[in-house]
């Protein structure tokens, strides 16, 4: 089945897409992926994976899903209808989103219980229990055993996201998903540019900047490539059927090239904006690089920091906003997915779609959320459900469908296909066609698949 919706306008479309790509994978994945692959030089070769790779595969996405015009499987059926199977990578990308979506949907409540904390100021109480002696790292270290780890409070933050999931799917593409957009981004971009003014100014922020702006070639390896082609991947929603089912509600008219390179702009831009914040402040504050890492970075050394600011509870809570904002636009397309596919594959009503895609997720989030702190002894293959669900959704799943994805796109649907929906049937003129089809059909299928190889040897 087809779907008739579309959103509203240019700006809406871009401000949705952005949202979607722009989330934790910019803000806490990026920094310390930089700052474990060599400063710099990852950054250079990340910006080259992204135009080189990460444009032509994001074109490909959305002329797969504008001109399929269905959900993440759909797409597949309509443009080749006498390929059967083929839809299946599409709910390989569905489930895969899915599951992203059930512990993405977890990390979305800490960062909200880390902005309440913030309001409360109880983020920034001293703990008695706690030794001053042993400095704020222990301090925040406490802190983030007790939000994170405990039972029930993440669970309740937990559920307020999904709730606030809940009331903007139910309102539909342009109500909901445009219109949220539409305020949240703005927003998310205009406290992003004043962190970076505030980061800049501090007093050892040349010394942060020249870590992250000044390459040193001699720490690249091979694995230095594999990790930005995966993070360009990861931070640009790519290979999730997010972009197949949000190209869907793009009108005939937009133009494909045009948007990829925004969004991937726009996604690049957060990115170095997130490195000019945090590394002139860990410079600054004289923190440990081991404090960069993953959910370190974001719940122990950036309050460490507020805490030796001035204005520590403004400037925290104003910190927490922009994750909240960040990660709920990423978790709203991450549903998007699953509610698109309901609508279209069962002809289910959006109210009836939304509610089935979201009500099993308060099963599924708690299960990933106690997974963390009271059921942490239960493990599979030596991981906890949370870390286990991530590896096999991100590390396995969402390189099998790029691949697959780009072999589709390259080989199965039409050539024509793919150039009507890249020069809007024949009305625009497509330099770049020739180039985003031979990379869609030779380079990216071979270097994602020596990334999916390359982590297990
Ligand atoms: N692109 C978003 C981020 O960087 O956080 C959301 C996201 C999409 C995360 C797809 C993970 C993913 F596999």
């Amino acid at each position: 089945m087809s779907n008739k919706v579309k959103f509203g306008s240019k700006i809406g479309l871009i401000a949705a897409t952005v949202g979607s790509a722009v989330g934790l994978g910019n803000v806490w994945r990026f920094p310390a992926e930089t700052q474990a692959n060599g400063g710099a030089v990852f950054l250079i070769i990340y910006i080259a994976c992204v135009f080189l790779l990460g444009i032509p595969v994001m074109t490909a996405e959305f002329s797969l899903g504008r001109g399929g015009n269905s959900d993440a499987t759909g797409a597949f059926r309509n443009v080749t209808p006498d390929r059967k199977g083929w839809w299946a990578v599409g709910a390989l990308a569905i489930l895969a989103s899915y599951l992203i979506l059930s512990f993405y949907m977890v990390v979305s409540g800490w960062t909200l219980e880390y902005l309440f904390q913030s309001l409360t100021g109880n983020l920034y109480a001293s703990d008695t229990a706690i030794s001053t002696a042993a400095g704020d790292e222990a301090l925040f270290s406490s802190k983030m055993a007790s939000y994170i780890t405990g039972t029930y409070r993440p669970l309740v933050m937990t559920f307020i996201m999904i709730a606030a999931n809940l009331f903007v799917l139910l309102r539909g593409v342009q109500k909901g998903i445009e219109k949220m957009s539409n305020i949240m981004m703005p927003v998310l971009f205009l406290l992003l540019l004043i962190f970076c003014g505030v980061s800049l100014t501090l007093p050892k922020a040349y010394e942060g900047v020249e870590f992250f702006l000044k390459p040193d070639f001699s720490a690249v390896t091979p694995s230095t490539v594999v990790n930005a082609l995966g993070q360009a991947f990861f931070s640009l929603s790519l290979a999730m059927g997010i972009l197949v089912t949000y190209a869907s509600y793009y009108p005939a008219d937009t133009k494909l090239t045009r948007t990829a390179v925004t969004v991937s702009l726009l996604d690049l831009g957060t990115a170095i904006l997130m490195g000019l914040i945090i590394f002139p402040a860990v410079m600054t504050f004289g923190l440990s690089e081991h404090n960069l890492a993953g959910s370190a970075l974001v719940f122990i050394t950036l309050p460490e920091i507020f805490a030796q600011m001035g204005g520590t509870m403004f400037w925290s809570s104003l910190f927490f906003l922009l994750l909240s904002v960040a990660a709920f636009t990423s978790t709203i397309s991450l549903a998007e997915v699953s509610v698109a596919f309901m609508e279209c594959r069962f002809g289910m009503s959006r109210k009836r779609a939304v509610v089935t895609v979201v009500l099993p997720l308060f099963v599924l989030s708690s299960i990933c959320s106690l997974s963390v702190g009271p059921w942490s002894d239960f493990t599979i293959f030596g991981k906890t459900i949370f870390d286990f669900l991530d590896m096999v959704a991100t590390n396995i799943m969402l390189p099998i469908g790029g691949i697959l994805l780009c072999i589709y796109m390259g080989w199965v649907a039409p050539r024509s296909f793919f150039k009507n929906e890249l020069t809007n049937n024949g009305t625009l003129t497509s330099h770049v066609f020739g180039l985003v089809a031979f990379i869609v059909k030779w380079v990216a299928p071979l270097l994602i698949a020596l990334i999916l190889v390359w982590q297990f040897i």
